[in-house]
């Protein structure tokens, strides 16, 4: 059986495109987007068994988008029932584990997750997929969707750190930064074309509101509680005014804000579920316009370019 199985996945591997793309050795287009060969493997298991419940919540973001941070706020603000910010099992656990992902975790090697101890609502999954390769029952049920944008140089950026990370922790040399930039640009990038990735999500969020939530992480840093107000009207639990009056919003902002989440000692020690990082790996600066240090202003002229064009008339900007 095993073997039957392996044949089936090295045939869609192979009748594939592929390319060599930064430390991740080959990325496959699948579906038109890029990915590392596992997360096609579980990918495609997700995409066959995973059963949406019409309570669920799906986080969804482009890698290095701020997907812990919009782990921990959907969190606290779908448990505050149970948990007041005080008690909250973000004290203890890190975001990754409490918000798994389906194609990352739960899916990993072809497994198929038994999801009935997770079955008491609300369930919260994570995904890095764009919006065309989700499960149909993710489309067609009536589960939510929090899609959290951030600026692609930002976010180029960070993935650049993040990967160098992993390269360092194999005993690898940094990675080439023109080239990664180069690759980024045309689209070659785990999970990307990054701008067909979150013009997926921003298309739904107009054509179907009450389905898909599309926030930046530019305005959650300007804004924490105007937007934590929205992401918790369209969950479905809206803060009451007693909640606003007492401080609750303050409390989960405070709670997941980067200084705090950072230095909570399970979150600078743990080992993540995610490939071979450390919690700590997902925690860097957490600042907008980082992407100044490091780029050249020719860089940020292109990428700035491509912008304009790829988002034109969709009326997204960062
Ligand atoms: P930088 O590398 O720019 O600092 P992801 O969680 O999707 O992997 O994204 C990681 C990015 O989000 C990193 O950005 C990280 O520092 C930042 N980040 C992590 N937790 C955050 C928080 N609570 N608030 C703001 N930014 C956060």
């Amino acid at each position: 059986m095993e073997e039957v199985e392996k044949e089936k996945e090295d045939e869609l591997l192979s009748s594939l495109p592929k390319i060599k793309a930064w430390q991740m050795g080959y990325m496959y287009k699948y579906q038109g987007f890029w990915y590392p060969p596992h997360v096609i493997h579980a990918l495609a298991t997700c995409q066959e068994h995973f059963e949406a419940q019409n309570t669920d919540t799906i986080v969804a973001t482009f890698p290095k988008a701020g997907t812990t941070w919009m782990k921990a706020l959907s969190f606290a603000v779908l448990t505050r029932a149970q948990h007041s910010p005080s008690q909250s099992p973000l004290l203890s656990i890190n975001p990754h584990d409490l918000v798994p992902y389906l194609e990352l975790k739960l899916y990993k090697n072809k497994q198929i997750p038994d999801l009935s101890a997770l079955s008491s609502s609300p369930r919260i999954f994570a995904v890095h997929v764009p919006y065309q390769s989700l499960p149909e029952s993710v489309k067609n049920s009536a589960c939510k969707i929090v899609y959290l944008g951030r600026n692609p140089l930002d976010t180029f950026v960070s993935f650049w750190h993040f990967l160098n990370k992993s390269a360092g922790k194999g005993g690898g040399e940094t990675l080439p930064l023109e080239e990664c930039f180069d690759d980024f640009c045309q689209g070659v990038v785990a999970c990307g074309p990054f701008f067909d990735h979150v013009l997926g999500y921003w298309k739904q969020s107009l054509e179907r509101p009450d389905k898909v939530l599309f926030l930046t992480y530019e305005d959650l840093k300007e804004d924490p509680s105007m937007q934590l107000k929205r992401l918790a009207e369209f969950l479905g639990c809206p803060f009451s005014v007693e909640e606003e009056r007492v401080g609750v919003i303050q409390e989960i902002t405070k709670l997941c804000s980067f200084n705090v989440l950072k230095d909570m000692e399970h979150n600078k020690t743990g080992k993540s579920p995610i490939a071979n990082f450390d919690n700590t790996d997902f925690f860097r600066r957490g600042v907008v316009g980082d992407w100044i240090n490091f780029l050249t202003p020719e860089m940020g002229e292109r990428l700035s370019n491509i912008m304009e064009q790829k988002l034109a008339g969709s009326g997204l900007g960062f």
